[in-house]
């Protein structure tokens, strides 16, 4: 027969402890038993029982601090209490409530009231797990839903900005180019000229110094082909950040194929190999066991090389980053872990938002890892990592081997 609830009893009074463990027996419970509090906080380490009756005038520790004890210990507080004693004094009751408990029985007690009082407790126990598992449950898919949300219209607005952004950065990366082109002709011609006049003598020659002097033509010369280089560097950066919100917003279709995980992982360290190769020592755990999966190996690449890169930016020297594959159940794992600088605390929430960063100007968009969790999700994954500062970082992928 199924246990109804395991209670553990403690009394220095043998016969009390043989009445109350036989109702409760005979009532569909699982009775352990103790004759003193040292007696009951030992039974608790072993294994903890769903409710504790408790007598108050115990040798070696007496219910109040037994008590007290089981409510300072994390592993035990939740275990309702319930004291069974002769005293019968309100100062007593009070005292035993303010030590934790729920609720308080007088001896001679009555078998059918502790029978009844056991039950209710134990329901209400179980109904506040419950309650909080749900609770706990509901915070979960609420953070996913808000996650998705601000990811979706996130995905939306960026798909909207990279097209706006798109065509002007187009003109000003061509204009520039050929803008570059024409002054690099332009200032041949006026070194040809300046040079003609060179040989002139008398007026011609201060007149031509005058020209120069008026225009700052030296200085000019100098100063346009460098203004011209940094707008050229601002047009290569927003292109660069209009790929990444495409990627981001991703709505060209690659088709689904059946693949072999390490494809797209080797193709990431393919591409990633100049910025990593001498420095840091890539260790590769593939399971052979691990199936191919639909999915779609493009995306897959750009994904890992997102989490790559930052792994490689996070180690400052020398390193290792190890790359594992393998099931787990229905599921491929993936593993990426670096030995480098690791992940604060504070700022693991809001590293897979977009434009989050902690690198300097222009170095990071931040929208590496907002791209990486968009494919994942895309593939119906997961992406977790586990970080400690000065340790290192393990991003964990799982994608459903079928779709
Ligand atoms: N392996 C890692 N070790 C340490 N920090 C990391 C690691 N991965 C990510 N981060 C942190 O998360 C932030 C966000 O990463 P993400 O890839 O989204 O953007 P980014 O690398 O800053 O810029 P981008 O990838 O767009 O060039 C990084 O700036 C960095 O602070
Ligand atoms: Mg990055």
């Amino acid at each position: 027969m199924e246990s109804n609830g395991i209670v553990l009893i403690a009394d220095d009074n043998e016969n009390n402890l043989h009445v109350l463990s036989t109702m409760l027996r005979n009532s569909g419970y699982t009775v352990r038993v103790a004759k003193n509090g040292l007696q009951v906080l030992k039974s608790v380490g072993i294994s903890l029982p769903e409710l504790i009756l408790l007598d108050i005038h115990m040798p070696e520790m007496d219910g109040y601090e037994t008590c007290k004890r089981l409510k300072s210990n994390p592993d035990t507080k939740e275990i309702p209490v319930i004291f069974i004693s002769a005293l019968t004094e309100t100062f007593n009751k009070i005292h035993a409530f303010e030590s934790g408990a729920v609720d308080y029985i007088t001896k001679p007690f009555q078998v059918e009231e502790v029978r009844v009082r056991v039950k209710t407790h134990l329901l209400l126990r179980r109904r506040t797990l419950e309650l909080e598992n749900a609770l706990s449950e509901i915070k979960r898919v609420q953070s996913k839903l808000i996650q998705a949300e601000k990811m979706a219209s996130l995905g939306v607005l960026s798909a909207g900005i990279a097209h706006e952004i798109n065509n002007p950065i187009n003109f000003v990366y061509a204009g520039i180019n050929s803008l570059i082109k024409n002054f690099n002709e332009l200032k041949a011609a006026i070194d040809e000229l300046v040079a003609g006049f060179a040989g002139c003598s008398g007026e011609c020659e201060k007149d031509l110094e005058k020209i120069k002097q008026r225009y700052h033509l030296d200085k000019k010369l100098k100063v346009i082909p460098e203004l011209a280089d940094d707008i050229k560097t601002g047009a290569v950066r927003t292109t660069e950040i209009v790929k990444g919100l495409r990627l981001f917003a991703r709505s060209d279709q690659e088709p689904l194929v059946m693949s072999r995980i390490e494809e797209p992982l080797e193709t990431a360290l393919l591409l990633l190999k100049n910025k990593y190769k001498n420095k840091i020592q890539i260790i590769r755990q593939f399971n052979p066991d691990v199936p191919p999966i639909r999915c779609f190996p493009g995306q897959l690449s750009q994904a890992f090389i997102n989490i790559l890169d930052n792994a490689i930016d996070a180690i400052e020297n020398n390193g290792k980053i190890t790359i594992s594959t393998d099931i787990d159940e229905n599921l491929v794992k993936i593993e990426i872990c670096d030995d480098g600088r690791g992940i604060a605390k504070d700022i693991q929430n809001k590293i897979f938002d977009p434009f989050f960063t902690t690198k300097a100007v222009g170095e990071g968009t931040g929208l590496g890892l907002a791209i990486t969790h968009g494919i994942v999700e895309k593939h119906k994954g997961t992406i977790a990592l586990k970080s400690s500062p000065g340790t290192g970082t393990c991003f964990t992928i799982l994608l459903p081997i079928n779709q």
